[in-house]
Formats: structure tokens, C-alpha cells, sequence
């Protein structure tokens, strides 16, 4: 009998941004699909290739190659403003766009109201905020539970403006009951109802767009044997569940979500590829054990160009978090390890590595849950630096023996290889392993 494909997952196994945007396009060629399953404009992600540059935030990575279709699918959050603006940073004709992407209906709406909501949120929570991106996604997956949410599909129906309204008026009245008025927020520096004018514009566009039932499609596509990459947004340590709750992202970004989130059945599952950084970033706030709040960390973030793809805001950088990072192997299920970003540390004569917490006069291995960050210490390990340019090098063989020695220490901690390391942004920067 013929059961048809298997669907790899392609995921972040940190606090997001370890370049999960460029392995995908890097990978893309040998993909027919390439499928968002969680997030929203929330994340960015980079592309580079012919001394361009592209950041995009809610279509799939694999956007730029004409063979490989990308799906939006269910589990992802829209908003048709900051869509139809990346529609035009792909440079890509219209008809094209419309060729190589698809929206599933099911997949939620981010209204402008939910962006208020989001800043009112954030305000009223003063010094314990989440460092938002303030895209609207926690208020868009509250009412996505709440069973109150419009979605892609509704579009098509008549009394769509009439429940756009309606559950305006509910966030206008919320926000009104925390004491605050619409008039005191603005998003994106425009008064509130210039920037609903460019979402309904959005809107148009996006109805122009194919939108299918996205888990039928995906479905269909495993059954014909087609190769397909799930691409997760965030990381593994912001998940809605399993990351530092409440500093966290309102879905599941592990492997477990490309299943809700596209519609597969946890047995089409198959390669999980992790990715992560060399050395660890955070963007907003919550625990960070091994974060450098010195000259080291200031070197990181300066060298990595550690600023938000979102938001420009800089990332808090430190140490490669091991037990985190096996932490994030067990959840996901990760089968291949890519490591990223290994010429950010090329400069460094020694490098540390957090293998353990001290906590409570004891030393263990794990993140307890709800801690107090101050009551936790890394454990760190110094490892010899490589102080050496990484450019001219075309395979794993030729990397210098001290990277390749802290490659073997990362795959024995975590006990999953390492089969891909990424040198630099652009797409030719990426070593495969054999
Ligand atoms: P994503 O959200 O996981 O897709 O990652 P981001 O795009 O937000 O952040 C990763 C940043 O690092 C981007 O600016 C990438 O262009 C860049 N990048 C990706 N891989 C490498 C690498 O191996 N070396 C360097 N120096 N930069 C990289
Ligand atoms: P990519 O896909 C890094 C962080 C925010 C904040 C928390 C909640 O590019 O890796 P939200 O906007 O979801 O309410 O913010 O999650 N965050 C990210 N950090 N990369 C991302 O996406 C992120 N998306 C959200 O900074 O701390
Ligand atoms: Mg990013």
C-alpha cells in the first residue's frame, strides 16, 4: 500500500531567531512545499542570497523558489496590512505571488483592534511586560480559543463586516474597562483609523489570493508523495506550554504544533531539523541563564548583528545553553541538529558553554519551572576558540579542529547530530555534513 510522504519539520530550539528563515530557503530545492503551521508577524526571518536581502514575516521561506509552493496554514495569525507590505518586499509579480502561495481558510485573522489590545496589555503590565512584538498575536489566539475569532474563511461570507464590528466593539470595550481609550495608542506611529483603512486595503489583496482547505491540500499532497518541510516560527523555549510561561509566544512552536497547525496526523511526521545558534539571543523579557550583561555580550550582539528582524529592538546575547537545548531536543523529537551563526565567534580565544544550573545549593540540569531568575546560576564550561576566518572553507572536513571540537561536545550533551553548520547569512555560507 502506498502511504504516501512524510512531512519534515524545520524548527528554532532557542528563544527564536537562529536563522530558521535562511536553512529554509537553503533547503527549499528539495522541497515541493514549504508550509508556515504557527505564528504570526510576530517573526522574521532572513533571507540572503545575490546581495539581497529579504525579512519576511508571515509568507513561507521558500517563497523564492518557483518549483516549491507555500502554504499558510491554519495555526499561523495574519493580518492582511503587514502582509500585503511583505508582498511588495518580495519584489515578486503579483501573478507569481498568486502562483506559489496559498492561505488556508482556517487560519485567524490579527484585526487592528487586536494591536491596541496587545499595547493596553503590555501597558497595564508595566514592569512585568513580555517585551511584546505588539503585532497583535496574543489577543488574536485568545480569541481564536475564545471561539469568537474571524478567520480567512469568513471572508468569503456576507456578514463578515457585520462580526468585524462586533468583535471590535468587544476589544474597544476591554480596552476601555482598563482605563484606557483607543485614542492612546497609535500603531505604527498612525492614528487608529488610518491604519484600519490600509488593513481593509489588505484585506482586498488577500481575498485575491488562493485560499484552500489547507489540511485537504496537505493531505492530498503527503498522499501523492510530495516532499514537504513544515517551517515553525519562534523557538522552542517561547512555546505557549514548555517555554519560560508567561514570557512566551501564544502558540506552540514545537514539533507537535506543525500537527494542529497543518492538520497532519502526528504518524506523516518525519525528519525534525533543529535549528540553533552557536551562542544563545533573547529578545524581550523572561529568565536567560546564561545571558552576558558584559563586554563579552556586547561583542556578541555587535558582531551577530543581534537586532530584532521585527522589531530592531537588541537582542539580549550570552552563552549556548546545553541543557536547554537537549531540553528542546526531547519536546521536538529533533533527529538532525543544524548549528548557526558559528562565525560570530571566530574572534573568541576561549568560548563558554552553560552544561548545568546551580539552584538552591544544588547543581542539576534542567530549568525548574517558575524560578526566580536570580536564585539560578549557570554552570560554564570553557572550550579553546578557533581565531580563524571561516570564508574560504567549503566542507565540514576543513573546518578548524577546535570548531569541530565544540560541534562533538554540543552532539554528545544532547546526543542528536549536528549535520549542518552555517557560516554566514547568505545561502552559499551553509556547510552539509556528509
Ligand atoms: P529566524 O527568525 O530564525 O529566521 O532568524 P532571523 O532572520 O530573525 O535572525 C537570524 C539573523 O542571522 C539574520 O540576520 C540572518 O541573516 C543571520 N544569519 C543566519 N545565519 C547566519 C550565520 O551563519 N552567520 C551569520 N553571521 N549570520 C547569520
Ligand atoms: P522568529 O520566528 C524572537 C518574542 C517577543 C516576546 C515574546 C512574545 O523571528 O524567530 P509576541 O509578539 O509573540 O507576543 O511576543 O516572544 N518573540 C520572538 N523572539 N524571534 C521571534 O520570531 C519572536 N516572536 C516573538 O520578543 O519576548
Ligand atoms: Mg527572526
Amino acid at each position: 500500500m502506498n502511504t504516501g510522504s512524510k512531512v519534515d519539520v524545520l524548527l528554532g530550539m532557542q528563544w527564536g531567531d537562529e536563522g530558521k528563515g535562511k536553512i529554509v530557503d537553503v533547503l527549499s530545492p528539495e522541497y515541493q512545499i514549504v508550509a508556515r503551521f504557527q505564528g504570526g508577524p510576530n517573526a522574521g526571518h532572513t533571507l540572503e542570497f545575490d546581495n539581497k536581502k529579504f525579512v519576511l514575516h508571515t509568507i513561507p521561506s521558500g517563497i523564492f523558489h518557483p518549483q516549491c509552493m507555500n502554504l499558510v496554514g491554519n495555526g499561523v495569525v495574519i493580518d492582511p496590512c503587514i502582509l500585503a507590505r511583505e508582498f511588495i518586499k518580495t519584489e515578486l509579480p503579483a501573478d507569481e505571488l498568486r502562483k506559489r502561495l496559498l492561505f488556508s481558510a482556517k487560519a485567524h485573522l490579527i484585526l487592528p483592534s487586536h494591536r491596541l489590545l496587545d499595547a493596553a496589555l503590555e501597558a497595564r503590565k508595566g514592569e512585568g511586560k513580555i517585551g511584546s512584538t505588539l503585532k497583535g498575536i496574543g489577543p488574536a489566539y485568545t480569541d481564536k480559543v475564545a471561539r469568537s475569532g474571524l478567520r480567512i474563511g469568513d471572508l468569503l461570507q456576507d456578514n463578515f463586516r457585520h462580526k468585524y464590528l462586533e468583535l471590535q466593539k468587544v476589544h474597544l470595550q476591554t480596552i476601555h474597562s482598563m482605563g484606557y481609550s483607543f485614542a492612546d495608542f497609535t500603531i505604527e506611529n498612525l492614528p487608529y483609523a488610518d491604519y484600519e483603512k490600509l488593513w481593509f486595503d489588505g484585506l482586498e489583496q488577500l481575498s485575491t489570493m488562493k485560499i484552500v482547505e489547507g489540511e485537504l491540500y496537505i493531505n492530498q499532497a503527503i498522499a501523492d508523495g510530495k516532499k514537504i518541510l513544515a517551517e515553525g516560527a519562534q523557538g522552542t523555549l517561547l512555546d505557549i506550554d514548555f517555554g519560560s510561561y508567561p514570557f512566551v509566544t501564544s502558540s506552540n512552536t514545537i514539533a507537535a504544533g506543525a500537527c494542529t497547525g497543518l492538520g497532519l496526523a502526528p504518524s506523516k511526521l518525519g525528519e525534525v531539523l533543529g535549528i540553533f545558534k552557536a551562542y544563545c539571543t533573547r529578545v524581550g523579557s523572561g529568565p536567560f541563564p546564561s545571558e552576558l550583561l558584559n563586554d563579552i555580550g556586547e561583542t556578541l550582539r555587535k558582531i551577530g548583528n543581534e537586532f530584532g528582524a521585527t522589531t530592531g529592538r537588541p537582542r539580549r546575547c550570552g552563552w549556548l545553553d546545553l541543557p536547554a537545548l537537549k531540553y528542546a531536543t526531547m519536546l521536538n523529537g529533533t533527529t538532525q541538529l543544524f548549528i548557526t551563526k558559528v562565525d560570530v565567534l571566530n574572534t573568541f580565544s576561549r568560548i563558554n558553554v552553560c552544561i548545568g544550573y546551580r539552584y538552591k545549593g544544588k547543581e542539576i540540569s534542567y530549568l525548574p519551572s517558575g524560578y526566580a531568575p536570580e536564585a539560578l546560576e549557570p554552570v560554564l564550561q570553557e572550550i579553546d576558540g578557533w581565531q580563524c576566518d571561516l570564508e574560504a572553507i567549503n566542507s565540514f572536513d576543513e573546518l578548524p579542529s577546535q570548531l569541530q571540537a565544540y560541534i562533538r561536545f554540543i552532539e554528545e550533551y544532547v546526543n542528536v547530530p549536528v549535520v549542518l553548520v552555517s557560516t554566514g547569512p547568505n545561502r552559499h555560507q551553509t556547510l552539509v555534513r556528509n
